[in-house]
């Protein structure tokens, strides 16, 4: 049995979230935020060492240490550290402010690489986050860079009431030495600034059965 996989990446509040639900539900595939690794591992940081460590290889000892474990479960992506599964704590202001930070550890990247590519062995997935095209599975056919004004971006975000930081993770993010945010080289750009979420599903999935994948229309 292969299993596909479509790498949905792009800059903070792209709408990558949205549109990698809704393909999934759309393809009967698994969905996997990979930026849930990323938050997770830093908020343990926090909460750990009650700042961002300077040394990554301190961090992974503890994660490693606590038990990091990321996968699926009944089709849906759990992550546990200490046998605890964060949920809104991923998302708080101070998560929101160190992540970009925590996630530019090579030590940090290397292990949660690892722990991404091991998702594929049990089910078609669509992936979302900043390197999944360029790093994660470059060898997929099936890659999409969602991007949208900054403007825009901010006002999404602003409208889940949530304080962020999306310019600042924005340049830490592209401009980092490890697995920086990027469009990768066959990757498919979509502006998504003037469309609709169903607007943009429409445009992946029609690119994806130009591709070759089947696209079943059941569940609409
Ligand atoms: O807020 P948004 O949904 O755009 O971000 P996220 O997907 O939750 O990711 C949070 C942070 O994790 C990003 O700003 C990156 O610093 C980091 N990340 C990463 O470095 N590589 C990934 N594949 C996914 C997330």
């Amino acid at each position: 049995m292969t299993y596909s996989v479509v790498a949905i990446d792009g800059p903070a509040a792209s709408g990558k979230s949205t549109v990698s639900r809704e393909l999934a539900r759309r393809l009967g595939f698994s969905y996997v935020n990979s930026g849930s690794l990323y938050r997770a591992a830093t908020w343990w940081a926090l909460r750990t060492f009650g700042r961002v460590p300077e040394s990554g290889e301190l961090l992974v000892q503890s994660l490693i240490e606590a038990g990091f474990y990321a996968g699926l479960k009944n089709h849906a992506s759990v992550v546990e550290v200490d046998g605890l599964k964060p949920g809104p704590e991923l998302f708080t202001e101070e998560v929101n402010d160190a992540v970009s930070a925590i996630s530019a550890l090579p030590e940090v990247r290397s292990l949660l690489l690892g722990q991404l590519r091991d998702y594929v062995g049990q089910d078609s997935i669509i992936m979302e986050g900043r390197d999944i095209g360029s790093v994660v599975f470059p060898e997929s056919p099936y890659k999409f860079y969602l991007d949208a004004s900054p403007q825009e971006r901010e006002r999404r975000r602003a409208a889940q009431g949530v304080e962020d930081s999306i310019a600042k993770r924005d340049r830490i993010d592209s401009t980092r030495k490890a697995a920086p945010l990027k469009v990768a080289a066959d990757a498919c750009v979509i502006d998504s600034t003037s469309l609709t979420l169903h607007g943009v599903v429409e445009e992946i999935l029609f690119r994806l059965e130009q591709k070759g994948l089947v696209v079943t229309k059941a569940a609409k």
